[in-house]
């Protein structure tokens, strides 16, 4: 088999193509229906299919005896602590959680709030809530109250789940304080919140609102997986948009079980029994889909590694772990890769590890520039595979895959599109463009099982956002290019989110914030190069007439309120003061022109400007020259 047939027929036979992979996991009810569309349009996959996505990760591998083997491995360097769970003990964990929040009066559809750091207890908490049917939402630790305030507020969760803290490093995250906030700003609360308590520290609870995780541990009973259709969701995870608010990803649980479980096999190359590792967060979608769900449902063992590339406690902490465990395949973004070379720029730590379990790297998160490719291909000797995905699409658009044939790797570019995704690039007016030519990356409808059927109660936006622009299409927000041999190049956001560390985050949300400030009249926040991160943050400010801040001053306290309401996962920490911003005759800002002459990029005058000679004070702003010798 070739990727080029494959690839064929499941553009050409979708509904074929997707019954076929579907038998690879236990239904309750197999599907009669494979593709539809629902009341408003939009398609749908798996309609009359009936399962539950936690008896697929764990109940099916016991029963096919699977149980004694490694389902978890929980290794923690900040906090010098492993745990394994074998399939079995992973069950029985999951299944007596369940139980818990079923006697908290939990039903199937509920949502369930997880603000939690990276231990055993997340994942038992995300399988517990699939095991009732009820919808969990994650957010990542690394957000401040008000971003956990916005998403509580949307998903309206009936329970809240955190944990008394959180370990960064050397930093104790006082998780509790930041969930009392959020709940203090939040319109909607949840009945209760259940606290984890950690050894590292504990914290008292609220009477009346708090609930101690283990003591409700102790009287819970197990409970049963419950039969869910396969459109039902499974959960809702924020990602940034292009304004203040996130858009809510919702994802089924029949589509995404099948697209997981095809994508373990065809782009990661594993089989059940092997040693899988995401080095990401459960926060974000890698982690949903590939520490949890897809190693989970495959047979795999996962690996949760709760530490960072470099100083827990050197940059040898990922060989230290691909040794301990054996791991087969390893996943994470090229940033973490970026941090270990800056501090072990020859690699020297792999020397003392025995990494040669190692068959796989691959990347994704953000572009993955080819220095970073080759310093990793050079050093690890096996193959390095960038590939493209998004929050919204669940699991890899664009990948070498692996499990069908190795494609020879073109640095720059995250290969070809994945079976079921017919990627096109688009000029503006929608018209596929020729090869070498730049438009926007788009996927012609229908996107295949495990991709987003809408946003969380905004159907509406979900089509304004993503389906509109091109009708036909779903629209990824990135720009791009195939050369002739349909290799596709990602060139980076066309809209206003940025990506640093990995992290997508959107600039509109810190603009709000940057505006609040008492003294300043107008500005943009853009992503600017940063050779660690890719992109890091910077503000551009107009400060209000008959001010004079101290610039000082007034960048202390705009990073401070950027982390404080956004979160220390912004790395917003650079305010530059200018004395305009470019705009148009109707007053907004140019914020494609301002982001390009950051870049050091061509751009086109855009007929609409107001007075162009607010550009070179631009350039001279972000580019100063050179201080001179003399
Ligand atoms: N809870 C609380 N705070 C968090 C957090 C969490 N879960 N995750 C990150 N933060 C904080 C960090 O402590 C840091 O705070 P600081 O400004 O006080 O130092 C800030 O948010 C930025 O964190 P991070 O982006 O992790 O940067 P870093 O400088 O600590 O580390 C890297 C840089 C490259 C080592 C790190 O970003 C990394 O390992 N990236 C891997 C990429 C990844 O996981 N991507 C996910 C998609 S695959
Ligand atoms: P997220 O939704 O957080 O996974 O972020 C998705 C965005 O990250 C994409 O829209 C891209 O802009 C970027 N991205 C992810 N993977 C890659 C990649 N391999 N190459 C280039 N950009 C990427």
């Amino acid at each position: 088999m070739t990727h080029a047939s494959l690839y064929r027929q499941s553009l050409e036979q979708p509904e074929v193509f997707w019954r076929e992979q579907a038998r690879a996991i236990p239904w309750y009810a197999f599907p009669e229906t494979i593709l539809s569309r629902n009341e408003a349009g939009l398609y749908r996959w798996y309609a009359d299919g009936v399962l539950n996505t936690s008896y697929l990760a764990l109940d099916h591998h016991v029963e096919e005896g699977r149980g004694d083997q490694l389902a978890l491995i929980y290794d923690s360097p900040v906090t010098g602590t492993v745990e394994q769970f074998t399939y079995r003990e992973l069950r029985d964990a999951v299944s007596r959680f369940a139980g818990l929040l079923r006697r908290q009066g939990l039903e199937k559809g509920d949502r369930v709030v997880i603000y939690m750091p990276m231990i055993p207890q997340t994942v038992i908490a995300m399988l517990a809530c699939a095991r009732l049917g009820a919808v969990h939402s994650v957010v990542f630790g690394g957000f401040a109250a008000h971003e956990l305030a916005i998403r509580i507020n949307d998903a309206k969760p009936r329970l809240l789940l955190t944990a008394s803290a959180g370990k960064e490093v050397n930093r104790i995250i006082d998780y509790m304080q930041i969930v009392d906030h959020a709940l203090a700003e939040a319109q909607h609360q949840p009945e209760r919140v259940i606290v984890y308590q950690r050894p590292i520290r504990k914290v008292a609870l609220r009477e009346g609102r708090d609930l101690d995780w283990e003591a409700l541990l102790a009287e819970a009973p197990p409970a049963e997986p419950v039969p869910v259709k396969a459109t039902d969701p499974l959960y809702v995870l924020y990602t940034s948009g292009t304004t203040g608010q996130p858009k809510g990803i919702v994802r089924d649980n029949g589509g995404h079980a099948v697209a997981l479980k095809f994508s373990m096999k065809y782009v990661y190359d594993v089989q059940p029994g092997d040693v899988y590792w995401a080095a990401s967060d459960v926060g974000w979608v890698v982690g949903h889909s590939y520490i949890v769900y897809g190693p989970l449902i495959h047979g795999c063992t996962t690996v949760l590694y709760e530490g960072k590339p470099v100083k827990t406690p050197d940059p040898g902490a990922f060989w230290r772990v691909i040794q301990e465990y054996g791991v087969k395949t390893f996943f994470t973004a090229p940033t973490a890769f970026r941090a270990i070379r800056k501090e072990d720029p020859d690699g020297a730590l792999l020397g003392k590890y025995d990494t040669s379990s190692l068959r796989y790297l691959f990347l994704a998160g953000e572009r993955c520039d080819v220095s970073t490719l080759d310093w990793c291909r050079q050093l690890l000797q096996v193959p390095v595979i960038d590939h493209w995905w998004q929050t919204e699409s669940g699991w890899p658009m664009l990948a070498n895959m692996a499990g069908i044939e190795l494609l020879p790797v073109k640095p720059g570019s995250a290969a070809k599109p994945v079976c079921g995704f017919d990627i096109q690039i688009l000029d503006p007016k929608g018209e596929p463009v020729p090869a070498g030519t730049e438009g926007a990356v788009a996927v012609r409808l229908p996107l295949p099982p495990g991709c987003l059927p809408t946003l969380w109660g905004d159907p509406v936006r979900f089509i304004a956002s993503y389906l509109s622009q091109f009708p036909g299409y779903y629209f990824s927000g990135d720009g791009g290019y195939k050369d002739e041999d349909g290799y596709v190049f990602i060139t980076g956001r066309i809209d206003d989110i940025i990506n640093v560390a990995g992290h997508r985050l959107s600039t509109a949300e810190m603009e709000e914030v940057v505006a609040a400030h008492p003294a300043v009249a107008e500005c943009a926040v853009i992503g600017i190069y940063d050779e660690l991160k890719g992109q890091i943050p910077v503000g551009l400010v107009v400060v209000k007439g008959g001010q004079q801040p101290d610039d000082r001053q007034l960048e202390r306290e705009i990073v401070q309120a950027v982390r404080d309401t956004v979160g220390p996962v912004a790395s917003f920490k650079r305010v530059i003061r200018v004395e305009r911003l470019p705009k148009t005759r109707s007053g907004k800002i140019l914020r494609k022109i301002i982001r390009a002459i950051a870049d050091g990029r061509a751009y086109q005058m855009p007929s609409t400007i107001e007075d162009q000679t607010v550009l070179p004070e631009l350039e001279q702003v972000l580019h100063p020259p050179p201080p001179s010798d003399t």
